[in-house]
């Protein structure tokens, strides 16, 4: 498979080009720096991986309705790429068995689903742009992601929770893109055609920003304790965000702890004098009282 050389009209070449800078997009996005920084809570990693299941579960359907079609059987490969029975894994992992009732599909997931089943009923010859999207990224820097995640959540090394990530049935990615380039170069489509399906899978990297986006949002509205279960009683000192009271004004006004504005105030050099001019002016007193 190695050694293998390609033209600028060959679809695999024409992906890679045309969706370029909608790949540094998708990277830059805030949701996808910090969960490469390891900056991701728990809780929104879980609905990450909600909307990643309901994204597979329809691509996959469309895909298995797809199969025997010429515009897309070169690329099924349902042993070694779907993700729907991993996605299933990681859902009872993080949620239990009754995690269908736990869980439900985003406003933006829903967007991208609707189209993956439009294109998959009535423009079968694009599905390739959204298999092509999510399986090359997933076998390229989805293996990057999965470390991350497994470090900054500290999930067990055998890998629960991150099913995703796992390709037990691909054991070289470099090749197995090969491959898949391979057959995205043999299937039969003029250059319109070619054109269009360019132009869908800078599609399918938008609806990805959009539910990236939503979830940075959602994020900004969690704390780590509150979903770990539990508030943390704080001491007043260390970290503010493991204040109850500043996380639940977190992404609103400002803090508002009575006890770390009280230990804040106390800490202002003027506000030190006065306490420690008062402590003296009510020690002599008392020392004047008891004499
Ligand atoms: C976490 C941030 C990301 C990193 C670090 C990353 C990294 C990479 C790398 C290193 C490659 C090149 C692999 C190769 O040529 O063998 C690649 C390819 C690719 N990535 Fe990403 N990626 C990220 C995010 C994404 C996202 C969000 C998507 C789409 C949802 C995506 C889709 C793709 C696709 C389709 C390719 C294949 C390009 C081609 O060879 O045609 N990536 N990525």
């Amino acid at each position: 498979m190695l050694g293998l050389s390609f033209c600028p009209t060959d679809l695999s070449e024409l992906l890679k080009d045309g969706t370029k800078e909608s790949h540094d997009r998708a990277e830059n996005t805030q949701f996808v720096k910090d969960f490469l920084k390891g900056r991701i809570k728990k809780e929104l990693f879980k609905l990450a991986t909600v909307a990643l299941y309901f994204t597979y579960s329809a691509l996959e359907e469309e895909m298995d309705r797809n199969k025997d079609n010429p515009v897309f059987a070169p690329l099924y490969f349902p042993l070694e790429l779907h993700r729907k029975e991993a996605l299933i894994k990681d859902m009872k992992y993080f949620y239990g068995e009754d995690w269908k009732e736990k869980i439900q599909c985003s406003e933006a997931t829903q967007h991208y689903v609707d189209r993956i089943h439009h294109v998959g009923q009535h423009e079968p010859e694009l599905l390739v742009a959204h298999a092509y999207t999510r399986y090359m990224g997933d076998l390229s820097g989805g293996q990057v992601l999965k470390k991350v995640a497994q470090r900054a959540l500290k999930l067990p090394s055998t890998d629960e929770g991150i099913q995703f990530y796992v390709f037990e049935n691909v054991s070289n990615a470099q090749q197995f893109k090969q491959l898949y380039r391979a057959r995205l170069n043999a299937l039969d489509l003029d250059k319109s055609c070619k054109e269009r399906i360019v132009e869908e899978a800078n599609r399918a990297f938008r609806f990805n920003m959009q539910v990236f986006d939503e979830l940075d949002k959602i994020g900004k509205s969690l704390t780590e304790e509150a979903q770990e279960g539990g508030l943390p009683v704080h001491d007043g000192r260390g970290d503010l965000r493991k204040c109850p009271y500043y996380a639940d004004k977190l992404g609103k006004a400002a803090p508002g702890c009575p006890y770390h504005a009280a230990v804040a105030m106390a800490k202002q050099p003027l506000v030190q004098l006065i306490l420690a001019a008062c402590v003296a002016v009510a020690a002599g007193a008392a020392a004047w009282y008891m004499m």
